[in-house]
């Protein structure tokens, strides 16, 4: 399973990457705003900035929500950085973007899934990667899971090579979970990646082994 951060967060970014099992990053004009990030210069500049720390697969979402506009941005964003994947939503303009990017060579995100419908639309458009937003299922007490149960089985029927990227996670049992169901890939806070590694007894046990050893050794 592929680990992606979702944030645009420098020190997050570089803190994941130091951990050394971060294999991408996502990221959404929210989260860009949420640093302060504005102004076209300045988020490419930032674009730059973390394909500058991480080995592979930066999500730049366009703005843009026509056609020609879409495949405008998305060719640009593409040129900054062969990490770059473009992420654009799930409209009708989107999947035709998706399509015309797709049979360019340039590698697309499809963001802002919800239904399993959506995601075979995306795939058939060529997307290498479908994004279903668990989190904000949840928050409307819809089950995320079942979703990504059924993104799997549709794409496993039809081999579609589209990547499931499990979005809008917001802890463990969101990973752990995703990873059970066969999702490719999950994007999440820092936090929540971190909190893989938590146990209470680990904890206990680690402090008992330590005092045990400094027992035997006198001190
Ligand atoms: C996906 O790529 C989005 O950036 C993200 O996962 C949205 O998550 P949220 O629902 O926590 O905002």
């Amino acid at each position: 399973m592929k680990f992606f951060i979702d944030t645009a967060n420098l020190d997050q970014i570089r803190e994941a990457q130091d951990l050394g099992v971060l294999d991408g990053v996502t990221t959404n004009p929210s989260l860009m705003a949420k640093e302060g990030i504005t102004g076209d210069q300045n988020v490419i500049n930032h674009y730059k900035a973390i394909c500058d720390i991480v080995d592979a697969n930066v999500s730049a979402e366009v703005i843009s929500t026509d056609y020609e506009s879409m495949i405008k941005e998305g060719e640009a964003l593409a040129k900054l950085d062969p990490k770059i994947v473009v992420k654009i939503p799930m409209i009708k303009d989107g999947v035709k973007a998706i399509k015309y990017l797709s049979s360019k060579g340039i590698r697309t995100n499809c963001t802002l899934i919800f239904s399993a419908g959506q995601a075979l639309i995306a795939a058939k458009a060529g997307a290498s990667y479908v994004s279903p937003f668990l989190g904000r299922l949840d928050d409307i007490s819809t089950d995320g899971f079942q979703l990504i149960e059924d993104i799997r089985l549709i794409f496993d029927n039809y081999q579609y090579e589209t990547e499931i990227l499990a979005a809008s996670v917001r802890g463990p049992m969101h990973i752990v979970n995703c990873a059970k169901l066969g999702a490719d890939v999950m994007t999440g806070p820092l936090s929540a990646i971190l909190a893989l590694m938590k146990h209470p007894l680990t904890d206990s046990g680690l402090a008992q082994f330590l005092a045990d050893h400094a027992k035997a050794a006198g001190k």
